[in-house]
């Protein structure tokens, strides 16, 4: 097991340094831009020291995390001397692992560890950590602990091919950030006809969680429900009538979304055809 340190103790790096500790993977030491955010981390993680440079601290850890915002990342490996047989790794899911290109070039492993998951405060990152997929972006021996890694924190892996890391993260964007746009989408419409956004969102929940199950439990595209899986034509024109003069600004996007659904729609129609001739 390599001593780790993490580089930013903000919701990334506190929640994998107490979770690697708790399953008894060294986490020694942490540097953070400010001293406090640091020794707030060390406090959660047994044995680990905050350092007042990430020089000090690279000088100790074998295996160093920069949990940074995404850029300055480049800017905080280059600021350091690393040496051969150190590990570098980010967790950024935009970036590659050439952002670790000065590491490298002083003879360090490089290698991205990006977990699949949403860290809106540390607490509840340190609760969605365990489950979740990391990406992976490595070579031997380093992919090797990184698997290790995943595997402690409860999780699954994916490995990703060079290039292939902007288009993972915006499929990424898709599925949890845009998710979160379409849910204040609906909450306006509600808003119009005089539900303020708290009681929607509570309405709104049990039908988001019951897609999420719908999803886990039936897959695409059966899960599919709603007036463009049942060929409603009618529901939809009224759709596009109510938006276009109460909602106008929300036309384009409902489109939009709607072309989208077709191909689920005829793969469901598809499939379910295929099930009645069996
Ligand atoms: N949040 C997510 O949902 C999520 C999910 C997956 C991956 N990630 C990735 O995880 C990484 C960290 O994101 P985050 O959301 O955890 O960010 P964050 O909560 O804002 O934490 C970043 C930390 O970096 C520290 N920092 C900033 N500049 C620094 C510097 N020059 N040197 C040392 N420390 C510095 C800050 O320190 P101070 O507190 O000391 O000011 C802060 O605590 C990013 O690469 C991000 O893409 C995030």
């Amino acid at each position: 097991m390599l001593k780790t340190g993490f580089i930013g103790a903000g919701t990334t790096g506190t929640a994998l340094a107490v979770r690697l500790s708790q399953k008894g993977w060294p986490v020694v030491a942490v540097f953070s831009r400010t001293l406090s955010s640091a020794q707030k981390l060390a406090k959660r993680v047994p044995n680990c020291q905050p350092y007042h440079t990430a020089q000090e601290l690279a000088d100790v850890a074998e295996m160093v995390f920069i949990t940074t915002p995404d850029d300055v990342i480049a800017q905080v490996c280059s600021e350091v001397h690393w040496h051969r047989g150190q590990s570098v790794l980010h967790c950024s899911g935009a970036h590659s692992v050439d952002i670790l290109e000065p590491a490298k070039r002083l003879g360090a492993a490089v290698g991205s560890f990006h977990p699949l998951q949403t860290f809106a405060d540390v607490d509840q990152a340190i609760a969605n950590v365990p489950g979740s997929t990391f990406a992976l972006e490595a070579e031997e021996p380093l992919l090797s602990t990184l698997k290790e890694l995943a595997h402690l924190l409860n999780g699954n892996w994916v490995k990703l091919g060079s290039g292939d890391k902007v288009l993972y993260h915006a499929a990424a964007v898709f599925a949890c950030n845009y998710l979160v746009t379409l849910v204040k989408l609906a909450l306006d419409l509600w808003k119009d006809f005089g539900v303020s956004s708290k009681e929607a969102t509570r309405a709104l929940l049990p039908l988001l969680r019951g897609t999420l199950n719908n999803i886990d439990n039936i897959g695409l595209p059966d899960c599919l429900t709603g007036p463009v899986a049942r060929g409603d034509l009618g529901t939809i024109k009224r759709h596009l009538d109510a938006l276009e003069s109460r909602s106008p600004s929300l036309l384009t996007t409902y489109k939009e979304l709607g072309l989208q659904t077709i191909p689920i729609a005829l793969a469901k129609a598809r499939s379910m055809n295929r099930r009645q001739k069996k």
